[in-house]
């Protein structure tokens, strides 16, 4: 019996020294392990004498099951301790809040170009393409549009060399389509066109959609129909439309078309000059002399064409008054739209 209450003080004391898992670990083996102390006591009951093998082996019962117990609740502790220690080290601060991720939307210039394009495709107009880059000859002479006439001034050309140019407006599509294609012929041309040209009002690239309508018995009121069922679909139908004579080469009468200021409803303010009245787009009934350079019977045909300017339209609907907002790629701006 001395020997096992020397037994448990041993591991008392030993259990006091455990310093972390890896020695309790040890102490374990060295107490209830198999080959362990509490084994080699109960292998010498069977060599004590019958009467005090009883009161051994229940005392040493016990001794087991306090060391099994000691052992689970310092295993237990330690284990807390360890977790606490991984929890304080391996800290996460996840309250930084997250880096919101920003929608993208159709540009605003798309969002006119298909919304205009809508229009004329339900009255069935057919959408043709040209090339940026252009030759002189698509682009000013087919055009009616010589050399060295004075003409040429309207525009500020970017010449690639001599003889080739960027698109100074979707025009030239007219005269590439009336080349591969016969009357009758209802088109609309959207696309870039660049002049050398920048201030508020202006960049050196800009958005056009070109329009040409061409059979036997075309009348200029055909392009007031046109053109003033297009501006009430985009402008609302109560918007003011106005015909003003200008000139243009390829055209032959030309008209300068206005809506009503929809800023001021017409009385006169600052965006209109007090006029009044805001300019969209050139138009007119096609010149004979386009139609004689593209191989058509000038007798058997006539048409219009009409060009308008994206951006512009674009700043009126939305009361911009700066274009170059179209272009800096602030998304303060462009996700208003
Ligand atoms: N091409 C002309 C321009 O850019 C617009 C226009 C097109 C005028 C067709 C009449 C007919 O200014």
């Amino acid at each position: 019996m001395d020997e096992l209450h020397e037994l448990k003080k041993a591991f008392q004391e030993e259990l006091g020294t455990v310093a972390g898992l890896e020695d309790l670990q040890k102490l374990k083996a060295k107490f209830s392990g198999r080959k362990g102390k509490v084994s080699a006591h109960l292998k010498k009951i069977s060599a004590l004498p019958p009467e005090k093998r009883s009161q051994f082996g229940s005392t040493l019962n016990e001794i087991k099951k306090f060391i099994e117990k000691e052992v689970i609740q310092l295993e237990a502790s330690l284990k807390a301790e360890v977790q606490q220690k991984r929890l304080q080290t391996e800290f996460l601060d996840i309250s930084l809040p997250g880096r919101r991720q920003l929608f993208g939307r159709e540009h605003p210039i798309n969002q006119v170009l298909t919304e205009a394009k809508d229009i004329f495709i339900s009255m069935g107009f057919d959408v043709e393409d040209g090339p940026e880059v252009e030759t002189d000859y698509y682009n000013f002479e087919a055009l009616n549009i010589p050399k060295d006439h004075p003409a040429r001034d309207m525009q500020d050309t970017f010449y690639v060399s001599e003889d080739i140019v960027l698109r100074t407006h979707t025009s030239p599509v007219q005269i590439r389509v009336m080349e591969k294609r016969t009357p009758p012929l209802r088109i609309i041309a959207p696309g870039k066109v660049y002049r050398c040209d920048a201030d508020i009002s202006h960049t050196a690239m800009f958005h056009q959609i070109e329009g040409l309508m061409v059979d036997t018995a075309i009348a200029f009121s055909d392009l007031k129909g046109v053109l003033e069922l297009f501006i009430h679909r985009l402008f609302g139908k109560d918007t003011p439309v106005r015909f003003r004579p200008s000139y243009f080469p390829f055209t032959e009468p030309s008209a300068e078309v206005d809506i009503g200021c929809i800023f001021c409803g017409g009385s006169g303010c600052r965006v209109c000059k007090t006029t009044g009245w805001l300019e969209i787009l050139g138009a007119g009934m096609v010149n004979p002399k386009v139609f004689e350079m593209v191989g058509y019977k000038i007798d058997q045909y006539t048409g219009f064409a009409f060009g308008l300017g994206i951006e512009r339209i674009a700043m009126l609907k939305y009361s911009i008054d700066d274009i170059r907002l179209f272009y800096e790629n602030d998304c303060r701006f462009l996700s208003q739209f």
